[in-house]
């Protein structure tokens, strides 16, 4: 169940017996050479809608801007600041919670959010010690990948799924948009790596093509199906096992 694609006295009867809602979140940043811009949310897009079309949970709209400053020394990418974000997550929490949402789980396409959703949920919960917020809130973020589904990229990439522009969430996304699938030739055929990159000149610089440690020529829509199947069975599973905890 889609809240945007709901009326409000369908959300109302929803809220009778449901408290939980999905909340997919992602970025706009480049993914290099054969990867969209819009990977990473919609990668967190279509597992989010395949876990509310199999289970009829509501699925809110996603959360398409992320924290990507580090990606701005590349054409298309548009970064939150951390502090931005934490506003929006806080914002969007705190107004469904009004209605009588409590469990929000989030399913994250992009890694770079991590630090700052995480520090936006440390918000509402110190509004909530203060006595400033609903003390049933509850939220909870997971990437959309879990043990199946990292266990088909394994399965698929050995060595060089990588960390950005991975050659997994490629495919997912091939898998959900097959109008916009794109060739390029990529050298070397596998990414650099590197521990640590700082902002956007400095992640140029290491990154040239914008990909980390992956080969995602490999990737292909059959791969991404094989992927969307094992993800959407992962994430039923977690969600559920955040709505009885
Ligand atoms: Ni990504």
């Amino acid at each position: 169940m889609q809240l945007a694609l709901s009326t409000w006295q369908e959300v109302e009867d929803h809220l009778r017996d449901h408290e939980g809602i999905i909340v997919p979140i992602g970025s706009v940043e480049q993914h290099g050479p054969n990867g969209l811009i819009g990977t990473d949310h919609l990668c967190a897009e279509f597992v989010a809608q395949g876990v509310g079309d199999r289970i009829g949970c509501m699925v809110a709209p996603t959360l398409t801007y992320g924290m990507s400053q580090h990606h701005l020394g590349f054409t298309g990418s548009a970064t939150l600041r951390p502090s931005t974000l934490m506003l929006v997550v806080r914002d969007v929490v705190q107004s469904l919670a009004v209605h009588g949402f409590r469990r929000f789980f989030f399913i994250n396409g992009h890694g770079g959010n991590v630090a700052t959703v995480t520090a936006g949920f440390d918000e509402l919960y110190a509004l909530k010690s203060l006595g400033l917020a609903d003390p049933e809130l509850r939220c909870r973020m997971v990437f959309w990948s879990g043990p199946r589904a990292k266990a088909v990229a394994d399965d698929l990439y050995k060595g060089v799924n990588g960390s950005h522009a991975t050659a997994a969430e490629v495919s997912l996304a091939q898998y959900y948009k097959q109008d916009a699938i794109k060739h390029a030739q990529m050298t070397p055929k596998v990414a650099p790596t590197a521990p640590q990159f700082f902002e956007a000149a400095d992640y140029r610089k290491r990154f040239p093509d914008g990909r980390i440690g992956s080969d995602p020529s490999q990737s292909t829509p059959d791969h991404g199906k094989r992927l969307y199947e094992a993800a959407v069975e992962d994430m039923v599973e977690a969600y559920n096992a955040f709505l009885a905890y």
